[in-house]
């Protein structure tokens, strides 16, 4: 959970804090993620479509869906295009598996 309203989710996104401190907390490493958080800021913010769709609106698509984590892991790292009807697409990202497996339970933890 965030610790505030939005303003602090978004700037806790833009220090590169959110994303290591994912809802389940502890074992997320810092090192080596911040570069790929980067990116996909370039194209995502947490509320408002850029040029791929709001985190939340990530979230609350999937939700309840039980194959949600796979499904994001493998756009992010295949990419993806069509789903979202933004006009455009993501390109596959130069990101590991288990740190797409970590943004995933990061963008489907947000509330
Ligand atoms: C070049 C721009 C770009 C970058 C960089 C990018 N995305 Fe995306 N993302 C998009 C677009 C566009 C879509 C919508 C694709 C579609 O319509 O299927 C999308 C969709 C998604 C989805 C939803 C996929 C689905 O199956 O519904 C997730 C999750 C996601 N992005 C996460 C990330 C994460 C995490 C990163 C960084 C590692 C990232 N994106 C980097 C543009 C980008």
């Amino acid at each position: 959970m965030f610790r505030g309203g939005v303003v602090v989710a978004v700037a806790g996104l833009v220090c590169g804090g959110s994303f290591a401190a994912a809802p389940e907390g502890g074992a997320v490493t810092t090192g080596g993620i911040s570069a790929s958080e980067q990116t996909c800021r370039a194209c995502h913010a947490l509320d408002t479509t850029k040029v791929g769709p709001p985190f939340r609106a990530i979230a609350e698509r999937y939700r309840g869906d039980s194959d949600a984590v796979a499904k994001l892991k493998k756009s992010m790292l295949e990419g993806s295009s069509g789903k979202w009807n933004t006009g455009a697409q993501m390109p596959p990202n130069a990101i590991s598996a288990a740190d797409a497996e970590r943004f995933a339970h990061w963008i489907l933890g947000i509330k």
